[in-house]
């Protein structure tokens, strides 16, 4: 299939793409269960984080059998969201259908599956007992407590996305809803969107046929949705988003130039294979716009680092949410003045 005649070279700009590319169907249902849960915390005086996380998906047939996809597991977002639960945020958590999410990642299918765990005990009376192998109780009951009383207290709330199109709507539509926070609002934007899609338009109805040779898609660019929320959506929230590389030289460059392109505040930096162990947060070194990204004096980067060899169990998640709550404390603060 090739698209390349019907292709306008424009990139889409926000408006286009939502005037033109259809809302997932339940967007509505999961708007009001948003503004119900946010309306709750602004009664019980939270803050409230947006967690993305997760891979999008580009569907390539309106039938779809094939689709591209973004590299993520979901860990990022999954961890993060318990510590800020901690930390006494309330949650949204919007993430990739069948991604990592918080509590159930500790037992995740792949790496640590949960019935590797439980032992059948023959017991007293006919049938069996169940238990938990001796070594994981002490890990379990405290997953599952907290757990429980997160769910309980109702502090966390989980939205599902699968393809890039519903990403951009429900964040459009959760992002606004969260504007009645002000700047209680923290936004975390660490789910792996992709920067490509298919317009509706231009999809075939059915499945690709593969007797006429090689595939040529051209895809449309996908609108960055960074400079609406910061501009319009969500004007006075605490916007933080993750810059990921594979080249460590770019990870600093391209987190400036985010930030001077989008003006929130603070890009967190990763690269591919050492995210789970380093980060760097780069952010403006005052208020000062427009910010030129080739000033580096304009910025200020503070990286994170945590050492796997002295402390296994410790998650780098924990220091980046410790510096946030620290960051976005001082953010409500600076507007009292
Ligand atoms: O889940 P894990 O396996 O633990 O991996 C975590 C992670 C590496 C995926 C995560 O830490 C991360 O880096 N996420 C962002 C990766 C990414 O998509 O980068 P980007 O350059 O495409 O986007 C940068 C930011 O702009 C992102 O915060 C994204 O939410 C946002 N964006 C991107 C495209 C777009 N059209 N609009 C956007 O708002």
């Amino acid at each position: 299939m090739s698209t390349t005649s019907e292709s306008s070279g424009t990139p889409f700009s926000a408006e286009t793409y939502f005037a033109t590319q259809l809302p997932p169907p339940n967007l509505d249902q999961d708007v009001s269960r948003v503004r119900e849960f946010v309306k709750r915390q602004v009664k019980e005086g939270r803050r409230v984080v947006l967690v993305t996380s997760g891979g999008t998906t580009v569907p390539l047939e309106l039938n779809v059998v094939r689709f591209l996809d973004n590299f993520s597991a979901g860990t990022r977002g999954a961890t993060s969201a318990e510590y800020f639960l901690k930390a006494g945020y309330a949650v949204i958590f919007m993430h990739r259908q069948f991604s990592l999410q918080p509590f159930s990642r500790h037992y995740s299918h792949s790496t640590h599956p949960f019935l590797d765990f439980l032992d059948v005990n023959p017991a007293d009376t006919d049938g069996h007992q169940i238990s938990v192998t001796p070594v994981e109780q002490a890990q379990l009951l405290n997953v599952l407590t907290t757990y429980k009383k997160v769910h309980q207290t109702g502090v966390l709330h989980t939205l599902t996305f699968v393809t890039v199109n519903d990403y951009l709507w429900l964040l459009r539509a959760v992002s606004k809803e969260l504007s009645v926070l002000g700047r209680n609002a923290l936004f975390y934007l660490a789910a792996a969107v992709s920067d490509f899609f298919l317009p509706r338009q231009k999809m075939s109805e059915h499945k690709i046929q593969s007797g006429k040779g090689s595939l040529h898609i051209e895809m449309d660019q996908v609108p960055k949705i960074l400079k609406p929320l910061v501009n319009e959506w969500t004007r006075e929230g605490f916007i933080v988003s993750f810059k990921l590389e594979t080249d460590p030289e770019l990870l600093i460059p391209k987190s400036r130039t985010a930030l001077s392109r989008y003006g929130h505040q603070v890009v967190i930096g990763n690269d591919l294979h050492r995210r789970k162990f380093e980060v760097v947060f780069v952010s403006p070194a005052n208020s000062t716009k427009p910010l030129d990204d080739a000033q580096p004096s304009n910025f200020v980067e503070t990286w994170i680092r945590i050492d796997p060899a002295q402390d296994p169990a410790k998650e780098i998640e924990e220091d980046i949410v410790t510096e946030l709550g620290q960051r976005h404390d001082a953010w409500i603060h600076a507007l009292g003045q």
